[in-house]
């Protein structure tokens, strides 16, 4: 309905829209937990197999009930050749975001909905939209380099798999284990707006698939998803620490924004980030490389000193160290957004079953009007102008 009077929130600040229990964030504290466990555990001693099966489930699995679930994850990786050659066929100079969101729905084809229109679906047997999100984005890269597809192996992690079917070689085990711990940082964050996205959409009772490619769009955005690929943007700029004072001397004089610092809930450090910057600090010794990390704490020191003189301190949130780890695995750029989403696809799913099953009711606001009050019709020759 249209109201004419009262008031709203713009961007939906402060609004509680449903309950959950999935994620518990505490901003104030800096304090993030996924079906209440400490996203600085998670990130250390589980890997994101597991996180999905924590998101999905709303427990920790037991050793059969794991072994159980990443067989079943593993033998949902290969993807259809119909896919291949769809992701073959996108124009070269789309972004793999673009291609994402079109070929999770085009997966959905190839899976049958079961219960596609009930309270509850069969999204936690067929998984393909979790797993296959991964195997899309190395492929994609594999195409967009002139190579072929690698076949997916069920010996390794989520993360090192995703490394094999990019490069087509097996990754140090070491590298498997950080691209792993990257995505569980990644893998779920409330009701942010991708996440609201897909809940929106699942509240429709349109199928898992169309509400994570809804989803990936809203990610997509550039205040959303892409902050990272910013941020390695402004370390090439930047180029070396002895060059940060001068850089951040003029980029405060210009008001431009220093990426990857801040965030709209977490008021101190995004607890995030001191895991991944863990993660940046065991790859650069690892690959004997600090130069990007050497950069990053110069930028974090400068700011806070001057963000702290101006009274407003601002701090590294997750997005401030993943796009130098991610450039020490070998990804490029144009993949850090596409990581994010493949490893959000299993928080945004956790929501969509949580949508469905906990009393589902369709999205429908009001909106305050503000246009003109009712007049008729005009017809066209007595227009004026
Ligand atoms: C994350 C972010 C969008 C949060 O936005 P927000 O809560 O709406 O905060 P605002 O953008 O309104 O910023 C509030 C103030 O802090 C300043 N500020 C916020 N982030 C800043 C940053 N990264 N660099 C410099 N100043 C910043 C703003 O200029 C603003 O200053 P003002 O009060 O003088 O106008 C914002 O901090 C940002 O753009 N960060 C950089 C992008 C990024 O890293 N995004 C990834 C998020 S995980």
């Amino acid at each position: 309905m249209s109201v004419e009077s009262g008031t709203y929130s713009k961007g939906l600040e402060g609004i509680i829209a449903d309950e959950t229990a999935i994620c518990r964030l505490d901003g104030p504290k800096g304090k993030l937990f996924y079906r209440g466990y400490p996203i600085e555990e998670l990130a250390r001693k589980s890997d994101f197999e597991e996180v999905t099966y924590l998101l999905l489930y709303e427990k920790l699995p037991t050793t059969a009930e794991l072994a159980e679930w990443r067989a079943r994850m593993r033998a949902s990786r290969d993807i259809p050749s119909q896919v291949q050659g769809m992701i073959h066929a996108f124009p070269a100079g789309a972004h793999p975001m673009q291609l994402l969101q079109s070929v999770v729905a085009y997966i959905s084809s190839y899976v049958e909905h079961t219960i596609q229109h009930s309270a509850t679906c069969n999204c936690r047997q067929t998984l393909h939209q979790v797993v296959q999100t991964s195997s899309v984005v190395a492929s994609c890269q594999r195409f967009r380099d002139g190579r072929g597809y690698v076949q997916p192996r069920n010996d390794l992690s989520h993360g090192a798999n995703f490394l094999y079917m990019m490069r087509g070689t097996e990754p140090a085990e070491y590298e498997g284990r950080i691209m792993d711990a990257c995505m569980v940082l990644h893998a779920e964050h409330e009701f942010n707006a991708s996440t609201f996205t897909a809940r929106v959409v699942a509240s429709t009772m349109s199928t898992c698939y169309c509400s994570i490619s809804a989803a990936m769009g809203a990610l997509f955005g550039s205040l959303h998803g892409g902050a990272n690929e910013k941020v390695l943007d402004m370390l090439e700029e930047i180029g070396s620490p002895d060059k940060v004072d001068a850089w951040m001397d003029k980029a405060i004089a210009e008001k431009r924004k220093v990426m990857g610092m801040g965030h709209r809930e977490y008021k101190v450090k995004d607890p995030r980030s001191y895991v991944m910057e863990e993660l940046l600090q065991e790859i650069s010794e690892k690959k004997g490389d600090h130069r990007l990390y050497d950069i990053l704490k110069e930028i974090e020191k400068q700011f806070r000193v001057r963000m702290e003189e101006k009274g407003k301190p601002l701090y590294p949130n997750v997005d401030f160290f993943s796009g130098a780890v991610y450039t020490l695995l070998g990804i490029p750029k144009i993949l850090f957004t596409p990581i994010f989403a493949m490893a959000r696809v299993s928080g945004w799913l956790a929501h969509i079953l949580e949508q469905r099953e906990h009393g589902n009711r369709i999205y429908r606001p009001e909106s305050l009007y503000k246009g003109p009050a009712e007049r008729p019709y005009v017809p066209i020759a007595e227009r004026l102008g």
